[in-house]
């Protein structure tokens, strides 16, 4: 079954809508995590970059971006805008730049793409390997409890032009699974059915903190993206850490 082929599509659409404007998002990286935290910050590396619209805003902020994605159709999609040169095809847990940044980035909740706490073990190793001295680590996940009321709710539908989106999550040996369906018009006037499963998985937040702490980084804030204060209700959550 594949992932994100034909779904990517849609996806900044159905992701940046209007209760989740890019515009906020931007704000709250630059202004609260990068300027409150490490306002000299002037490179960036993107991990997980997807199709480049958080790097190409913080572009036109005037900072050096580099972005990694383990999908080719990802990067194909983020060339069209961006300079092939700053693309990186690679898996966050496993690579080497043999350069470091003043920030890294992963956005999204594309964290939870890993499935395995030993893969998310392997990416603070390599952002800290990737880091200046007090280099800042942002990245942001959906908690459990987001993940299991969101397998609990009804599968969502969007409508685009002639096509249809549904979306909907089961949880299944642990692991959560985005099932995609995608009704998609073809030239005959017919609907073709298109498959596609994106697999995600989120770990207790005690546990991220104390991984993070005894690693690498010291923890600067944790921020609820839509309250602000972490609580056992928070949906989604950002970690903001530097580099010891
Ligand atoms: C939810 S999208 C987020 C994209 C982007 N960060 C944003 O804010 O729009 C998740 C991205 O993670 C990428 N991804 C998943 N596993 C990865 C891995 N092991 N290494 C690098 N990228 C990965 C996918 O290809 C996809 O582009």
């Amino acid at each position: 079954m594949k992932t994100y082929d034909v779904f990517l599509e849609y996806y900044d659409r159905i992701v940046r809508s209007i209760n989740n404007p890019l515009e906020d998002e931007i704000e709250f990286l630059v202004e609260d995590c990068i300027n409150e935290h490490k306002p000299e910050t002037k490179t960036i590396l993107e991990t997980a970059c997807g199709t480049w619209e958080v790097a190409r805003e913080l572009i036109s902020k005037k900072y050096k971006v580099t972005g990694l994605d383990i999908s080719e159709k990802m990067l194909e999609k983020a060339e069209k805008n961006l300079n092939k040169k700053d693309l990186v095809l690679a898996d966050m847990t496993n690579f080497n730049l043999d350069k470091t940044f003043d920030a890294i980035l992963c956005n999204y909740n594309s964290i939870c793409h890993l499935l395995k706490w030993e893969q998310w073990q392997a990416f603070f190793d390599m952002s800290n390997l990737h880091l200046e001295k007090d280099g800042l680590l942002v990245f942001d996940i959906n908690t459990l409890y987001e993940f299991d009321n969101i397998t609990n709710d009804f599968a969502q539908f969007y409508n685009f032009e002639d096509d249809t989106v549904c979306l909907e999550m089961q949880k299944k040996d642990w692991i959560y699974e985005w099932l995609v369906k995608i009704f998609k018009k073809s030239s005959e006037g017919n609907y073709d059915l298109i498959e596609e499963v994106v697999k995600e998985n989120s770990f207790p937040i005690n546990k991220i903190k104390k991984e993070l702490k005894e690693k690498w980084f010291k923890i600067l804030e944790m921020i609820d993206y839509h309250y602000g204060e972490v609580t056992a209700q928070s949906e989604r959550v950002y970690f903001i850490c530097k580099k010891k």
